[in-house]
């Protein structure tokens, strides 16, 4: 995610969907194999929905009690539920979740024309254009009809539970044309700016749709490499208090893939170019852990490469850093996962993070019928913008929001700067709304510390100059359900984000 990387100008600048570069990034593909093509999914991929376990699934009602009273241990506990539900295993020795239509079948597979808006003499101009899919290659199909590529399985950037994917295939929301479409129409009907939204579920909860955003990193195959952690935002642990980033860093532990090292001894690597330190030796059994086959380095999606979001050798998460350390043989560590269910209307936010001492206060709570690898990992949660007094409720994933930095405009006001060490989820993903067709940047204030409102002006309308270049055009926005997969890849209207400094 890159709103406003540190570094960058102070708007918040949403500009991630990278269209161009995801354009034909299977275009070396080759025919998929005719099982594939003819439909037919081998068991081993089969979806698995989350199963039960303990508070999964709860009310809607049961869940905004919680909320309402402050009850984080409730919260907390069902975090919990749904993590042990998501990584249950499958016969097939994988986790339910990466048996999940991945965000490249849903948005980038479709072979049809993508639309695309640009701004001419302060006019939205729309085309069409045939990209994304190579038009020689036929799209294979899942037996629910959506497309299916088995190279995702593994290494996808986003994945949706299936009725949430096909929820949104079959309504066509992951085409630009009808979210353009959509808003039309309701500006046409004159429709309440709170109310201007798709929903991506046939009612306005429903516990069986989730949506994740796995983080990996790449190490080597073969060799003992130092993976810096996440302990906390001090001096003492990172380089930059303020955008604390993985590169940052300054601890971490030596992961062995060879099982020649003791577990639990310390040997000296170079940890983020502070020199070497000593660094405790850890299995890969403390990781979930895939390695890398040629398929995978083959298939491996740009548009997670280039969404900054996987995280190369030496915690670096440039594109190319990505792509030399997506080699056949080496090995993806997952680090980091979000977790989002549409068990509210405003969705259950809950993040994961591979933790050093799984029982710090970021874990301590996790029910012991967690099995391993996946009680490796801490987690923080946010299921309302703010607590029930009104204050700040931060939630946020070392690895995926401490990148953020941008400034709150203010009426009247100087504009307040923020980082992503203060956010919240939800209060950043209730923006998520498509309709500001600039060719350039999308401004719409982003802060922590808020309760966003469906129908808040200055969250919601966007402008645009008008032919003089002094008047300014209102543009209400399309919200699209939280789901900002949906509002960026969707579109295709978004500039490709800024080279990180
Ligand atoms: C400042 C804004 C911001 C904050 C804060 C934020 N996100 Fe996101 N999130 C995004 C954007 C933009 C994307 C889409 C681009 C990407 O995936 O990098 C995204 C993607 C996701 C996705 C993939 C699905 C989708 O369509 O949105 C999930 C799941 C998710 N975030 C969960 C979380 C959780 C959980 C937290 C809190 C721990 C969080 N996010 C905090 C902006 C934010």
């Amino acid at each position: 995610m890159k709103i406003g990387r540190a570094g960058t100008p102070s708007v918040v600048v949403l500009a991630l969907a990278v269209v161009a570069v995801v354009a034909c990034d299977r275009g070396s593909a080759a025919t998929p194999p005719a099982s594939e093509a003819a439909g037919v999914v081998a068991p081993a991929y089969r979806y698995v929905p989350p199963p039960r376990v303990r508070t999964y699934p709860s009310s809607y009602a049961t869940i905004q009690h919680w909320i309402d009273n402050g009850n984080v241990k409730a919260i907390r506990f069902h975090g919990w539920d749904v993590w042990q539900s998501i990584t249950s295993p499958t016969p097939y020795n994988r986790p339910v979740w990466q048996t999940w239509p991945s965000g490249h079948e849903l948005f980038e597979m479709e072979g049809e024309t993508h639309v695309f808006a640009r701004a001419k003499h302060g006019v939205v101009q729309f085309g069409v254009r045939r990209d994304v899919v190579h038009p020689s290659i036929p799209i294979a199909t899942g037996p629910n009809g959506l497309p299916f590529d088995s190279s995702e399985r593994v290494f996808a950037f986003n994945r949706f539970t299936e009725p949430t994917a096909e929820f949104i295939w079959k309504n066509k929301l992951n085409r630009a044309q009808t979210l353009a479409d959509t808003n039309a129409a309701l500006t046409r009907r004159g429709t309440a700016l709170a109310v201007r939204a798709i929903i991506t579920s046939k009612d306005s909860t429903d516990s069986s749709s989730f949506v994740l955003k796995p983080v990996y990193q790449f190490i080597s195959g073969t060799e003992v490499t130092a993976v810096p952690y996440w302990n906390g935002d001090s001096s003492a642990a990172t380089t930059d208090s303020a955008n604390p980033i993985a590169s940052t860093w300054r601890q971490a532990v030596a992961v062995d893939p060879t099982g020649k090292l003791r577990p639990g001894d310390f040997v000296r690597l170079p940890v983020n170019n502070e020199g070497y330190k000593l660094c405790k030796v850890v299995p890969l059994s403390d990781f979930y852990w895939q390695r890398i086959t040629v398929e995978d380095s083959i298939h491996f999606t740009q548009f997670g490469a280039a969404n900054g979001d996987f995280i190369g050798v030496a915690n670096d998460t440039s594109w190319q850093a990505v792509l030399n350390a997506v080699r056949p043989g080496n090995i993806g560590l997952l680090v980091a996962m979000h977790v989002t269910g549409k068990e509210i209307p405003n969705w259950t936010w809950q993040s994961f993070w591979w933790a050093i001492n799984p029982n710090d206060q970021f874990g301590a709570d996790r029910p012991k019928t967690i099995p391993a690898p996946w009680n490796h990992y801490d987690m923080t949660v946010a299921y309302s913008m703010l607590t029930p007094q009104g204050g700040s409720n931060v939630a946020y994933n070392p690895y995926l929001e401490t990148s953020l930095a941008g400034d709150v405009p203010l009426p009247k006001q100087p504009p307040k700067p923020w980082t992503g060490v203060t956010t919240n989820c939800m209060a950043c993903h209730r923006r998520a709304s498509v309709g500001y067709y600039d060719t350039t940047e999308y401004g719409a204030p982003y802060g922590p510390d808020m309760e966003i409102a469906p129908g808040d002006s200055l969250v919601f309308i966007a402008y645009r100059k008008g032919k003089s270049g002094r008047d300014s055009i209102a543009i209400p926005l399309l919200k699209t359900d939280f789901l900002w997969s949906v509002a960026i890849r969707a579109g295709g209207k978004f500039k490709a984000p800024p080279a990180k400094p």
